[in-house]
C-alpha cells in the first residue's frame, strides 16, 4: 500500500448496505487505503446504520422530508461531510437523485454504483429489468454522478453472465457478488488518484501514472465467468459416456 493519507470517504446509504459493508471489510484489512469517515442514511430504519455502528464508524440520519427544500438537505449532508473532512462520497444504495448544489461541493469525487451494464437499465430494479428483458449478460457499473439517472461517465464494469436456469433473485445475487468486489478495487484507484475523467472518457493510469495497458479487463468478474465454464453446457451438446 502506498505512503500517502488515506482517503477520508463518506458514503451515503438508504437501505441494507452490503457494499457499505464490503468497503468496511476491505479498509478493515487495509486491502485499501480508504477510511471510511461517516455514513449517512436518509432513512432512519437501515440496516446499513447498524452495519456503519458496529465497524465503529459515525453514522448519521439525515431525512429529505425534515428539511424545507431539496438543496436544504443536500447542504446538511454536505456540511455533515465537510465536518468530517470527507473526500471523497460514494452512493451505495442512495434511493435519492442529488443535484448540482450537492455535486458541485465535492467535483469529481462522487461516484455510484449501479446493478447493470449501463447505458442499459438505469433506475430502479436494474436486475429485474435485465432478466425480464432476456440479456445473456448482466453486471454491475460504477461511475461519476452527474445530475442525470446513472448516466455519468463509466468508471470500471464488471459482467455477470445470466444462466440458463437463472431467476431474476438469483442474478440479483449474483451480481452484488460482483458489486462487492468492484466498488473497493475502484476506491482504492481513487484513493491511489489514478482516474482521470476527460468528457465521458475515464482513463485508469497505471501505478507509475502512465496509461495503464488494460484496466478495465482486470475488473471483469473472471469468478462469474470460471461459473460458467463449470456449469453450462451448450444447448443440443451431446451428452458423454
Ligand atoms: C445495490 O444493488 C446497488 O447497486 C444499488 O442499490 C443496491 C444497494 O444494496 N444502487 P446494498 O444496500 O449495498 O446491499
Amino acid at each position: 500500500m502506498s505512503a500517502r493519507p488515506r482517503l477520508r470517504l463518506g458514503v451515503l446509504v438508504s437501505g441494507s448496505g452490503t457494499n457499505l459493508q464490503a468497503i468496511l471489510d476491505a479498509s478493515q484489512r487495509h486491502e485499501i487505503d480508504v477510511d471510511v469517515a461517516l455514513v449517512i442514511s436518509n432513512r432512519a430504519q437501515a440496516y446499513a446504520l447498524e452495519r456503519a455502528r458496529a465497524a465503529g464508524v459515525p453514522a448519521r440520519v439525515i431525512g429529505a422530508r425534515e428539511h424545507a427544500s431539496r438543496e436544504a438537505f443536500e447542504q446538511a449532508l454536505i456540511d455533515a461531510l465537510r465536518a468530517e473532512d470527507v473526500e471523497w462520497v460514494v452512493l451505495a444504495g442512495f434511493m435519492r437523485l442529488l443535484s448540482g448544489h450537492f455535486l458541485r461541493a465535492f467535483p469529481q469525487r462522487v461516484i455510484n454504483i449501479h446493478p447493470s451494464l449501463l447505458p442499459a437499465f438505469p433506475g430502479l430494479e436494474a436486475q429485474a429489468q435485465a432478466f425480464a428483458y432476456g440479456v445473456k449478460l448482466a453486471g454491475c457499473t460504477v461511475h461519476f454522478v452527474d445530475e442525470g439517472t446513472d448516466s455519468g461517465p463509466i468508471i470500471a464494469q464488471a459482467a455477470v453472465p445470466v444462466l440458463e436456469d437463472d431467476d431474476a433473485e438469483r442474478l440479483q445475487q449474483r451480481i452484488l457478488a460482483q458489486e462487492h468486489r468492484l466498488l473497493p478495487a475502484v476506491l482504492q484507484l481513487a484513493a491511489t488518484d489514478r482516474l482521470r475523467c476527460e468528457g465521458r472518457q475515464v482513463r485508469v493510469l497505471a501505478a507509475t501514472g502512465a496509461a495503464a495497458a488494460a484496466p478495465s479487463a482486470a475488473l471483469i468478474a473472471p469468478a462469474a465467468l470460471a461459473e460458467v465454464q463449470r456449469g453450462w453446457t451448450p444447448r443440443g451438446a451431446v451428452d458423454k459416456p
